[in-house]
């Protein structure tokens, strides 16, 4: 694939999505959004419930498409209209969603969640020792302990555990981009802290792009680049975002 190097890692122009619902109801849940991830920035999205910042993000991993608008991916126009482009795409862009619980397969153990890592990657055909290396360093990065929670089912690790599966994950997968979705709603302040420093830990050491979507705005200024808000009078995310940079 022909990329240009010095373009944002991703960009969207005008991008919008509308629902349809039942007696011509719509719901425009993204409303004409622009916005520039550039390599290595941590930009936060920040806005209420429901101002259309899951489906921006579900947009960006191409789990939805957008009803209108452009995604530019390095500088040319994202294509993921293929199984292969689509896997390839995924090895490169990568997210951690609100719920944990609803991101995996329920029938699939902890070991079989990071197999499929490796396997994404392309190490299929690693002998198996390798393979339990791999997946015993990923889980060190997270403080979980690789052999004890191996056999378990996702049901059967607390919330925190499985936030730092997912982590986990994303050291093995090391994407250019990662969007984070509210990732630390659902788990105490304590584990929050954690879970922040392992993702900005993860950024200093792969220089992805993390898209931390929060209601944090406090949090949002204190670790990003740049802030994208949803102005108060609109309850979805338009043009007239505000994008500040951070003051260091
Ligand atoms: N699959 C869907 N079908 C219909 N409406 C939806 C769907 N997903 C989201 N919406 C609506 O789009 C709006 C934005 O939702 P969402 O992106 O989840 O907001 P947020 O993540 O900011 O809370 C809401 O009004 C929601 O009800
Ligand atoms: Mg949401």
């Amino acid at each position: 694939m022909t990329t240009k190097n010095d373009a944002p890692l991703l960009c969207g122009k005008n991008v919008t999505r509308v629902f349809q619902g039942g007696r011509n109801q719509k719901t425009i849940a993204v409303d004409n959004v622009d916005f520039a991830f550039r390599r290595g920035e941590i930009v936060s999205i920040v806005g209420e419930s429901g101002s259309g910042k899951t489906t921006l993000a579900k947009i960006i991993l191409g789990l939805l498409s957008q009803s209108s608008g452009e995604l530019l991916y390095k500088g040319i126009p994202r294509d993921i209209s293929t199984h292969r482009l689509r896997r390839q795409y995924w090895r490169d862009v990568q997210a951690i969603f609100q719920d944990p619980f609803s991101s995996f397969n329920i029938f699939n153990r902890v070991e079989s969640v990071l197999l499929d890592c490796i396997r994404l990657l392309g190490g299929g055909a690693l002998p198996k020792e390798e393979k339990a290396e791999r997946m015993r360093e990923a889980c060190s990065f997270v403080n979980l302990p690789f052999d004890e929670i191996a056999g378990k089912y996702p049901f059967e690790l607390s919330g925190g555990q499985m936030l730092r599966l997912m982590i986990a994950r994303i050291f093995m997968l090391r994407p250019n981009l990662l969007i984070a979705d509210e990732p630390t709603s659902m788990i105490d302040a304590c584990s929050r802290a954690t879970i922040l420093e392992m993702l900005l830990k993860l950024r200093e050491e792969t220089g992805m792009t993390v898209v931390f979507i929060t209601h944090d705005i406090g949090l949002a200024y204190h670790i990003s680049d740049q802030v994208l808000c949803s102005p108060r009078s609109s309850r979805s995310l338009t043009s007239s975002l505000t994008k500040r940079p951070l003051r260091r």
